[in-house]
């Protein structure tokens, strides 16, 4: 069998091996007949989800683990547990389809840390279901949120191994989430349509795409779409000198312009845009209205939301979805947890979850995506 998570001469780092671990792996192969894994799916969704489920599922299979696909997130874990055995028949056809077949919760009753001793404590209650369900390795596939939960388990002695998604591609430890890909291909999309009618129009057309701290869908797109400004978390705008990019093309004879704005991005001195407490979103809409009253120009604002979460995965997503979720089978079944997988330039790996919580992997100023951008003539507002 070939090791997807190991390329050819290097060693997997193996980070078990507390003695808690060990005594609870051999309790819960001595609980039940055959060895178990779960898999569940926690935080927002993206599209890939699924595709990881399946290669769970198949990979797990083979090796001879029965899956139990814990339902709604680590919610699943708690009270009477919430799931069901996921064979091949249930991820048939799987691969194309957007969401989770899981159902996924915002962290739910995990939003806050593990305390000791604490009378209702979920992390308690969740390490106890899954002793009860004789789960020999859980698999969680999340974003930052989904692993900072796995890593609290995990120092409890919990076996798990974590799978990178988000759309925003902003977790660190690995080059690519999976769901980014799909993300970019609706942007990009996006754009090349916001391009065809600002130009029959002359007008200013701004798109608001989703990224909360970082900007890579908006940079991604923004450069692959041949948008004339882009605005990023990252680096705050003036927006005088984005109005100023928009009247200069207008001297060239470029009667219309496309400005693409994540959803974190602010001005210059200022803050990121709410439109709810904890809700990002109205930076599109604000550099909408400023910039008509600016230039005097016909501007529109498109909030693309949602559309870049839902849907099919593109072929990249459906694969990198594919090899994460056999990584971390093969990992668990080599006695690997308290990681996650991670790509690597062209090679799956682990990390250590611990190493990917607390911060977010964000757009450096100066790196060459934005430099290569600004050689271009795309105006960043700064
Ligand atoms: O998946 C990350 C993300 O897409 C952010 O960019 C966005 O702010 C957030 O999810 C919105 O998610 P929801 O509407 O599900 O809270």
């Amino acid at each position: 069998m070939v090791f997807l998570a190991r390329p050819e001469g290097f060693e997997l780092p193996r980070r078990s091996g507390t003695p808690f671990h060990h005594a609870y792996m051999e309790a819960s192969m001595t609980n039940t007949q055959k060895r178990r894994l779960g898999v569940l799916t926690s935080g927002g969704d993206a599209p890939g989800l699924n595709a990881v489920i399946r290669a769970v599922v198949k990979m797990g299979n083979g090796l001879g683990y029965e899956v139990l696909g814990i339902q709604q997130g680590y919610e699943g874990l708690l009270g009477d547990t919430d799931y069901r055995v996921l064979t091949g028949a249930d991820v048939r056809g799987l691969l194309p389809r957007g969401g989770t077949i899981l159902r996924t919760t915002n962290k739910g009753h995990f939003s806050g840390k593990h305390v000791e001793g604490a009378k209702h404590d979920p992390y308690s209650e969740a390490l106890e279901n899954i002793q009860k369900l004789g789960l020999n390795g859980l698999i969680t596939i999340g974003g930052e949120g989904t692993q900072g939960i796995a890593l609290e388990l995990v120092r409890m002695g919990a076996p798990i191994i974590g799978v990178p998604k988000t759309i925003d591609n902003d977790l660190p430890g690995t080059d690519r989430t999976f769901g980014f890909d799909t993300a970019l291909q609706v942007a990009t999309d996006a754009i090349d349509r916001l391009h065809t009618t600002a130009a029959s129009h002359n007008r200013v057309m701004v798109l608001e795409v989703m990224g909360r701290h970082a900007g890579w869908i908006a940079l991604h797109s923004g450069i692959a779409g041949g948008a004339d400004v882009i605005l990023i978390p990252e680096i705050p705008f003036d927006i005088q000198l984005v109005a100023d990019k928009i009247m200069e093309r207008e001297k060239y004879g470029s009667n219309f312009s496309i400005i693409v704005a994540a959803e974190g991005a602010m001005p210059k001195g200022g803050t990121a845009f709410y439109m709810a407490p904890g809700r990002l979103g109205g930076v599109g809409n604000s550099v909408t209205e400023q910039l008509a009253q600016m230039t005097g120009k016909d501007c529109r604002c498109v909030v693309l939301g949602h559309l870049q979460r839902g849907g099919t995965p593109t072929p990249a997503d459906r694969l990198l979805a594919t090899r994460y979720g056999a990584a971390a089978v093969t990992a668990l079944n080599d006695g690997i947890t308290g990681e996650m997988v991670a790509l690597r330039a062209q090679d799956i790996i682990t990390v250590p979850i611990e190493s990917v919580i607390g911060h977010l992997k964000t757009v450096r100023p100066h790196n060459d995506l934005i430099r290569t951008a600004h050689g271009l003539g795309v105006s960043f507002g700064d």
